[in-house]
């Protein structure tokens, strides 16, 4: 036998020397749930470790992050129902929960880099993404809103906007907003290729925003979210979103479209992002609870995996777990 693969995994070193892929801290984005009342929190019993937090703690834990080597933090508002309507109104709102949010971040943490996720859901009325019209989610109604929504977040101090609608045009709509607005250096971090997918369900219980369909309101987000069966289609929003000016592309779910990371990876230039959603993180801690897999390895491995298939940036539940088992490393 002339080749022996075996050899160069025989040790740590070797191992270490022959390393294709690495993870580190730097690459994580950690997504956050703010809520009213500033020293709330309210725990997400199927996102262990995860809560909806007040400002107050939602910096504190931001601050713990930040301190572990995380760059990011990406935010997403709770609203109550009584602030939810159907065009979204408080998203734009200078004192509107996520506006706030932002504000005190960047005084606390000025160096931590704010995301924002631009998307009506959390603020509708109807938990739709869109405007909804005689039991349609309208495309070109939508866009002034986006784009008033990054604005007001770009306000408020957000480094990128992140618009997860999928709306057709939305990257041009919030791109020519903010430059209007005196933003050029905010940047766009578009959910570019964004399916349809049941491993959202812990984050729409996270904010009470899934969809609630009626006569009138569609059941499901199955007419602007992608089918996961496509792949095409990927790269041709791909191209769409490259051609209007988005600074980042993000594939989302993560672990179940690698080949998709994979495949946007070879197709762009831009920096790659990758979203292990709330399904897959809750998956993960289930299984752990019940003793049936080793949570801190395979998260590593999880997002390890993130990393070979091409992305540049991770956004993950996990972050201040991989944080500390990195720096332990
Ligand atoms: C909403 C939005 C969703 C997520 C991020 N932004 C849910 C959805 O599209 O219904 C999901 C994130 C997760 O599951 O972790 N625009």
């Amino acid at each position: 036998m002339l080749a022996r693969p075996r050899r160069n995994r025989a040790s740590p070193a070797v191992r270490a020397l022959v390393r294709e892929t690495t993870l580190s801290t730097s690459h994580l984005v950690l997504p956050l749930f703010v809520q009213d009342g500033e020293q709330s929190e309210t725990p997400i019993p199927s996102m262990p470790g995860h809560a909806r937090l007040g400002i107050e703690r939602l910096v504190a834990r931001a601050r713990a992050a930040h301190a572990l080597g995380i760059q990011a933090v990406a935010l997403f508002p709770a609203l109550a129902d009584a602030a939810k309507d159907p065009r979204a109104t408080q998203s734009v709102n200078p004192e509107g929960l996520l506006q706030r949010a932002v504000r005190a971040l960047k005084r606390a943490i000025p160096g931590l880099l704010v995301i924002t996720d631009v998307a009506m859901d959390p603020y509708s009325s109807h938990g739709h993404d869109g405007v909804v019209h005689g039991g349609r989610v309208v495309n070109d109604d939508t866009l002034p809103i986006l784009a008033a929504m990054a604005v007001a977040q770009a306000r408020a101090g957000a480094d990128v906007v992140a618009p997860s609608d999928m709306m057709d045009g939305r990257i041009r709509a919030v791109r020519e907003a903010l430059d209007a607005a005196g933003f050029s250096d905010v940047g766009i971090c578009s959910y570019c290729v964004k399916y349809a997918s049941a491993f959202y369900g812990p984050f729409r219980a996270a904010l009470d925003s899934a969809p609630r369909p009626d006569a009138d309101i569609p059941a499901d987000k199955t007419t602007y979210q992608m089918d996961p069966a496509n792949i095409r289609e990927a790269l041709r929003e791909v191209a769409l979103d490259e051609a209007e000016g988005a600074d980042w592309l993000m594939v989302k779910p993560g672990l179940p479209y690698l080949d998709v990371v994979g495949a946007v990876r070879a197709a762009t230039t831009l920096p790659v992002a990758a979203y292990h959603v709330s399904g897959e993180y809750a998956m993960l801690k289930a299984a752990a609870e019940r003793g049936w897999l080793d949570f801190d390895r395979a998260l590593l491995e999880s997002l390890l995996s993130f990393r070979r298939a091409g992305a540049d940036i991770i956004f993950t539940y996990g972050a201040i777990e991989a944080a500390r088992l990195l720096s332990a490393k």
